[in-house]
């Protein structure tokens, strides 16, 4: 059961954009040692507060905060932030491609989930299922889908976003890594 103390909602655009970023610092790939990397999972793109402040614009996060300090996040991007950001283009094309169900990607109302993060102490504690239900909450009634990315190397993310109910749709590699792209169905 989740702790009643950890609350989740949507992010204010101000103070929470600092709270992202700080505890994204903690997680980047290079900063973690490698058997953590492994075993406790990492991200790999470093935003700065002003893309945030435009992602936040275009459709706001959802993060998680204990006593007022924010312990979890997971990054809203709407489609349209592939004109603000152009290094984002890559990947909506990539996605353009894909199908989910037999049906192209591009014939669903979908959004893109950024960048998750969960606080090394409130791991496994229930609130990684949390954000995602207040995803479905939020943004269920306006899209259909929710398609994300995940290093190929980061298998407690996969086994987490699997067991909430995202599907493999491919596997590519870019310059950075190599990647699933996962979807989660947010009609059911
Ligand atoms: C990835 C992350 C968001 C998941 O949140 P969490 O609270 O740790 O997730 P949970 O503990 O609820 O679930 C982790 C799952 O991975 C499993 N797991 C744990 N360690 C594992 C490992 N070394 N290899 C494979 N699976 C592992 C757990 O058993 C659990 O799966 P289960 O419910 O089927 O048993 C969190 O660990 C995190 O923020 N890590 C650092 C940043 C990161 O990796 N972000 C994701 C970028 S895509």
């Amino acid at each position: 059961m989740r702790d009643p103390a950890v609350s989740i909602g949507l992010s204010n655009g101000g103070s929470d954009l600092e709270g992202i970023l700080a505890l994204q610092r903690e997680n980047l790939r290079e900063r973690v040692a490698p058997g953590e990397a492994a075993s406790q999972g990492f991200v790999t793109v470093a935003h700065t507060q002003e893309v945030l402040a435009r992602m936040h614009a275009q459709l706001p996060s959802i993060v998680a905060h204990r006593d007022g300090r924010l312990v979890g996040y997971a990054l809203a991007m709407a489609q349209e932030a592939r004109a603000e950001l152009p290094l984002l283009v890559p990947m909506f094309e990539l996605f353009a491609g894909l199908s989910f169900g037999g049906m192209p990607l591009s014939n669903f109302r979908y959004y893109v989930m950024g960048q998750v993060c969960v606080a090394a102490a409130e791991r496994g504690s229930g609130l990684f299922d949390a954000l995602y239900a207040e995803h479905r909450a939020v943004y269920g009634g306006r899209f259909e889908l929710l398609v994300t990315e995940i290093s190929e190397a980061n298998l407690r993310s996969q086994r987490a976003h699997a067991r909430v109910g995202f599907v493999e749709l491919t596997r590519y590699a870019d310059a950075l890594d190599r990647w699933l792209v996962v979807a989660l169905d947010l009609r059911k």
